[in-house]
């Protein structure tokens, strides 16, 4: 089978994708399935082989032509964080091409990408979150108002982004303008959310041989202000799995990431972030595209179920073709 293997993307996150979509390629079953590096950017669309020579994809069906001969794929591995991968483009494309592909469906990748929306729709359900103030670009910046919803300090974030990147930690209301500022140049829509003073825990959801399996949950200790940038990929945090928390809570957590894979009809990854406060989790977000890098937590986590990274692809890859 030919595995199209999807990597870069639009958004600020492109260089980790490339290298999540490296350990992808390099970890797939080679006896099972032929891989082919994609990289997707708004300038190109390429296979990429051995040599790093690039063959433009014909984006009328998702094939390629090298030397002559036609290539096209039984399946898509999308390893694209963020826009256009995470956020449901990639999946309506593929989706009307009818090429399976290992990741959810376009309307859970469009909802989950959109924070605020994720988690309005997973309020009912008794999923707690922070409390959170909503901006659009152009919107009047009300610092009092702010500050009395949400309090001080408090998180600014682009509303649809990753790998934490335009996330401040502001701790005084004249903060707040630049912050804002900041995170505009990731998204046009901006929430602030209270702080939450407690133990952030990630969880991953898989569905694992066509159960939905919660991983071991991985506790986030960081040496700066917050899981940011540096934190998650310069080795600035410290990342125990399993997390140090009692049984029941171990429970819990698992319980409520499986209730929010489960609501929302996911398929194939997830990884979901809470902050813990008093013995409740309260959910900040919901990736489809988890990580792949060796630095990444779904694959750490998968490692210490016994789950190794060749047998994480293949089970996607295998979900995916049913
Ligand atoms: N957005 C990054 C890649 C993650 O969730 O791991
Ligand atoms: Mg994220």
């Amino acid at each position: 089978k030919n595995i199209a293997i999807i990597m870069g993307g639009y958004s600020s996150e492109y260089k980790i994708s490339l290298i999540s979509g490296n350990v992808v390629f390099k970890y797939l079953d080679k006896t099972k399935y032929n891989g082919y590096r994609i990289h997707i950017f708004k300038e190109k669309w390429v296979y990429v082989d051995e040599n790093d020579t690039e063959f433009p994809i014909d984006k009328n069906d998702f094939s390629t032509d090298v030397n002559g001969q036609k290539i096209t794929f039984d399946c898509v591995f999308n390893a694209i964080h963020g826009s256009p991968g995470e956020d449901g483009l990639m999946q309506a494309y593929f989706e009307l091409l009818q090429i399976p592909q290992t990741s959810c469906d376009y309307y859970q990748a469009a909802l989950t990408f959109n924070k605020r929306d994720l988690l309005s729709v997973l309020k009912p359900y008794g999923i707690k979150t922070a409390t959170s103030y909503y901006l659009n670009k152009g919107d009047l910046i009300n610092s009092e108002e702010i500050v009395s919803k949400v309090g001080l300090p408090c998180f600014v974030k682009p509303n649809k982004a990753g790998s934490s990147f335009g996330i401040s930690k502001v701790k005084t209301a004249n903060e707040l303008p630049i912050a804002i500022e900041m995170a505009y140049k990731e998204d046009n829509e901006i929430i602030i959310e209270s702080f939450l003073d407690g133990t952030e825990v990630s969880v991953g959801v898989i569905n694992y041989k066509g159960k939905v399996t919660v991983l071991p949950i991985t506790e986030i200790v960081s040496e700066n202000d917050f899981f940011d940038y540096e934190a998650k990929y310069l080795g600035k945090s410290q990342e125990i799995t399993p997390a140090r928390i009692p049984e029941e809570l171990t429970q819990k957590v698992s319980e409520i990431a499986k209730r929010a894979y489960e609501v929302l009809k996911m398929k194939g990854f997830s990884r979901s972030e809470f902050i813990i406060v008093n013995n409740e989790p309260h959910m900040l977000e919901m990736n489809t595209i988890p990580g792949l890098t060796t630095e990444s937590l779904l694959p750490q986590q998968a490692e210490v179920a016994g789950i190794s990274l060749e047998e994480l692809f293949s089970n996607a890859i295998e979900l995916a073709l049913k």
